[in-house]
């Protein structure tokens, strides 16, 4: 099927998502939006997310997608359900696939789950992976100064700042001796390296934006929704505040140039 798929975030997160998608399913037309207007969500309360997921979602079901992908592990925590509901098509979120996978690469049972405060909140991540093993044991702990860290592009792990805000968020989860860590928001894939050297190098970091990008793959191949041209598929932006930051703020996630940028409405 020719139709795109629609993938939205509260900004430019999400990118790290796309990047994902796009090493697998080159083919495949994708119309990304970033909710730059209204960014970040991670601090918002759960009817304000859901509203701006509301909105979002609508405006990419008016673009005749195929398939929507919650690339906001925010959004993906609170709207999930009521977005299944609303769309007729198939909804991909990002925090199940990283659940299963931390769920299956464990080995002593102890999972930390990094993410936003509204992530963390919900317990989305904690009901996930207590479904798939209720004997895991799962240490949850809200990030919120990493999102800002990874916007200024304080991402090499030898950065001061970022070594020390991470330390003293994570001391905890080392403490409890967690062998496997998720990177339950958007931007933590940037502060792997600053992560590790944090955690120590036997920790297992799950990237909740390459798990989901399999689970995408997977629905597609099995409901017969893949595009089957071979040549590169188009990719289109739309946000809602400024193009041009998105476009140089963007390329340290995707790390392509990003054109083909519009300006939307999404909330009247
Ligand atoms: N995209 C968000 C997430 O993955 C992070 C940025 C925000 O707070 O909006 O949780």
């Amino acid at each position: 099927m020719k139709e795109p798929i629609g993938i939205f975030d509260s900004g430019i997160g999400g990118l790290t998502v796309l990047k994902e998608i796009l090493k697998i399913l080159p083919y495949e037309n994708i119309i990304y939006l970033g909710d730059t207007a209204r960014v970040p969500y991670g601090i918002r309360s759960h009817e304000t997310i859901l509203k701006y997921s509301y909105a979002n979602a609508d405006f990419l079901m008016n673009q005749r997608i195929k398939l929507l992908v919650i690339a906001c592990n925010t959004a993906s925590s609170v709207s999930t359900e009521k977005l299944k509901e609303r769309c007729k098509i198939p909804v991909i979120e990002v925090i199940t696939p990283g659940a299963k996978s931390a769920s299956e690469i464990t080995e002593n049972g102890k999972i930390g789950v990094i993410g936003t405060e509204a992530t963390v909140r919900s317990g989305t991540y904690l009901r996930a992976i207590k479904k798939l093993n209720p004997q895991l044991r799962v240490y949850l702990k809200a990030c919120p100064l990493f999102v800002p860290l990874v916007e200024e592009g304080w991402t090499e792990e030898d950065n001061e700042v970022s070594l020390m805000v991470a330390d003293k968020y994570l001391h905890e989860l080392r403490d409890k001796e967690i062998d496997t860590l998720v990177l339950g928001c958007t931007h933590y894939p940037l502060l792997k390296g600053v992560i590790r050297k944090v955690m120590g190098r036997h920790i297992r970091l799950i990237d909740s934006a390459q798990e989901t990008a399999k689970e995408i793959m997977k629905i597609l191949q099995e409901r017969n929704l893949m595009n089957e041209g071979q040549k590169k598929g188009s990719l289109q932006f739309f946000v809602t505040d400024d193009p041009e930051r998105f476009k140089t703020m963007g390329y340290r996630f995707l790390e392509i140039e990003i054109e083909n940028v519009t300006r939307v409405e999404t909330i009247r």
